[in-house]
C-alpha cells in the first residue's frame, strides 16, 4: 500500500496488442472512466504499442491518463532497424517508458547492462522509466529470488535514477500471464526485500514507488495492492479491458 508520500501508480501494458480502432476506443474508454471517478486516486499510465503512441497520447491530452512506450533503444538515433528510441517515445507524447519487461528480458536476450542503458536513455529523454524485474519459476524454486531481485535492481538502475523519475515494477515471471499469482506474503517479502536492498544504492529508497505485476485482475488487486511496500501495478492482459484496468486502479487502498 502506497504511503501518502509514495502515491500509487496503475500502469497498463497492453503489450501487442491494438490497432488504431480497438486502441482508441480502449484509450478514450479509460480516460472518461477515470474522469467519471475523479479524486485523489492513483495516478494512472497507458503503454500502447509504438505504433499507438501518438494517437493515444492524443486522445489522453490534457486527462488525468498518462501515456508511455513499453520499450525503448538505448541510443537516440541512429542505424537500428526496427527499433525505436525514448527520444521518439517523448516525441509522439509519451512521459514514461517500461525497460526490462521479462518478455524483453527472457524473449529478446535483455541482460542488466541493456536495461541500465535503457533506463538511461529513457531518463536522458525526460521520460519517467519504469524498471521491470522478477525471477523465474526455476530461480524461485532454487531459493534464488532475492539474489536475483538484487542483481536486477542493481545491474538496471541507472545512475541518475530518483524517487521521481523512476519506479520499480516486481513481476514474478512465473505470474505473468498465467493467472498465478505469489502469495500476500511473498509479494511482501519479496517487495520489503527489493526496497532494503534499493537502500543500499540509493539515499531515499523509502521514496521510490515499487509496483507488483503478474496476473492482477480485479477479483486479486484489493489484497495485492494493500501490502506495505506494494505501491500500485503494472497490468498486461487486464489492461485491455477499460472496466478491469479501473477496477483495479479503484481496488488502491486510500490513504
Ligand atoms: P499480466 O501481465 O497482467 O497479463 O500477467 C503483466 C505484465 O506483463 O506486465
Amino acid at each position: 500500500m502506497a504511503t501518502t508520500a509514495r502515491r500509487a501508480l496503475i500502469a497498463g501494458n497492453w503489450k501487442m496488442n491494438g490497432r488504431a480502432a480497438d486502441g482508441l476506443a480502449l484509450a478514450r474508454a479509460v480516460r472518461a472512466q477515470a474522469e467519471a471517478a475523479p479524486g485523489a486516486g492513483p495516478e494512472l499510465l497507458v503503454c500502447p504499442p509504438a505504433t499507438l503512441v501518438r494517437a493515444v497520447a492524443e486522445a489522453m491530452a490534457g486527462g488525468p491518463v498518462a501515456v508511455g512506450g513499453q520499450d525503448c533503444h538505448p541510443e537516440e538515433s541512429g542505424a537500428f532497424t526496427g527499433d525505436v528510441s525514448a527520444e521518439m517515445l517523448a516525441d509522439a507524447g509519451a512521459s514514461h517508458v517500461i525497460v526490462g519487461h521479462s518478455e524483453r528480458r527472457h524473449g529478446h536476450g535483455e541482460d542488466d547492462a541493456l536495461v541500465q542503458a535503457k533506463a538511461a536513455a529513457g531518463l536522458a529523454a525526460g521520460l519517467t522509466v519504469v524498471i521491470c524485474i522478477g525471477e523465474t519459476e526455476a530461480e524461485r524454486d532454487a531459493g534464488q529470488t532475492f539474489a536475483v531481485l538484487s542483481t536486477q535492481v542493481e545491474g538496471s538502475l541507472p545512475p541518475d535514477a530518483t524517487a521521481a523519475n523512476t519506479v520499480i515494477a516486481y513481476e514474478p515471471v512465473w505470474a505473468i500471464g498465467t493467472g498465478r499469482t505469489p502469495t500476500v506474503a511473498e509479494v511482501d517479502e519479496a517487495h520489503t526485500h527489493i526496497r532494503v536492498y534499493l537502500g543500499t544504492l540509493v539515499s531515499n529508497a523509502a521514496a521510490f514507488r515499487l509496483l507488483y505485476g503478474g496476473s492482477l485482475k480485479p477479483a486479486n488487486a484489493a489484497e495485492l495492492l494493500a501490502v506495505k511496500d506494494v505501491d500500485g501495478g503494472l497490468i498486461g492482459g487486464a489492461s485491455l479491458k477499460a472496466e478491469d484496468f479501473l477496477a483495479i486502479a479503484n481496488a488502491v487502498p486510500v490513504g
